[in-house]
């Protein structure tokens, strides 16, 4: 399996159940991030445009890159009605090749855990080093890591998430496995959204992977990359990170 699996078939749930988790908890620190900078910004797996549009909304051109068609419909079709389309491009491609010419961005971000899609060391390399052609000189990568997720308990077909009107308005059940690879630091899902009830029911399912480094591992593959890290976030309000933040923001610079 590998990282980018999956995403097609989650696309047409995960708004409806990020609303309930992650929300917008994470957007006003994107907005700030990008306000500091001239320029187009980047962000890495930008997938329904939940960081994207809000970021653009507040006045900065984002290039979108993602490697889901389904992610980015719908990515692209809140472009249009948001009327962004002159702020907002919607690239598909993969973050492991950037198909942009270097030094082309000031700001690379990476929110909500894109970079643990990753799930071997040679794709990381690829994409950080990828990500330090890209930028600027002086340019800054931020970077999330969902910090809980190699605390994820292991357990088999439990419902996690239950709603009265999924995104097509039926009754919606989250049917969700957890296995960990503590060895390869990888967390895996097995996710099965329910919708409707009964005979009729219709069923998807698929599978997510992602990797997990420390913060420390990942400052060390940043500065292999010829970034600097200029700062260790441990809450969206720029407070400092230590090892029992639950927020894991890096900032590096290109040197
Ligand atoms: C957790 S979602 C993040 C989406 C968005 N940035 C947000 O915060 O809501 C991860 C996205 O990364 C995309 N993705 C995963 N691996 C990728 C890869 N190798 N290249 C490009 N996109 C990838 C998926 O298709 C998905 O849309």
């Amino acid at each position: 399996m590998e990282g980018w699996h999956g995403w097609d078939e989650y696309a047409a749930y995960y708004d409806w159940e990020n609303a309930q988790t992650v929300g917008r908890r994470d957007i006003a620190f994107w907005k700030h991030m990008a306000s500091t900078v001239r320029g187009p910004v980047l962000e890495l797996g930008c997938g329904t445009g939940r960081v994207a549009l809000p970021v653009a909304r507040n006045g900065t051109t984002v290039v979108g890159i993602d490697r889901s068609q389904p992610m980015l419909d719908r990515a692209r079709k809140r472009v249009r009605r948001a009327r962004l389309q002159s702020q907002v491009q919607l690239v598909r491609g993969d973050i492991r090749f950037l198909p942009f010419p270097d030094k082309s961005f000031p700001l690379v971000m990476a929110p909500y855990g894109i970079l643990q899609s990753l799930l071997v060391e040679r794709d990381l390399t690829k994409t950080l080093a990828a990500v330090s052609r890209g930028l600027t000189r002086k340019g800054t990568f931020g970077l999330e890591l969902v910090a809980d997720l190699p605390a994820w308990d292991e357990y088999s077909k439990r419902i996690s998430m239950r709603g009265k009107r999924g995104p097509n308005g039926k009754p919606i059940t989250l049917v969700e496995s957890v296995v960990q690879d503590r060895a390869k630091q990888i967390t895996r899902f097995e996710q099965e959204f329910v919708e409707g009830r009964g005979k009729n029911a219709v069923r998807q399912k698929f599978g997510l992977a992602f990797r997990t480094l420390t913060v420390p591992q990942m400052v060390r593959r940043l500065e292999k990359a010829g970034l600097e890290v200029s700062a260790l976030l441990g809450d969206y309000r720029g407070g400092p990170w230590d090892l029992r933040s639950e927020v894991w923001i890096i900032l590096a610079r290109r040197g």
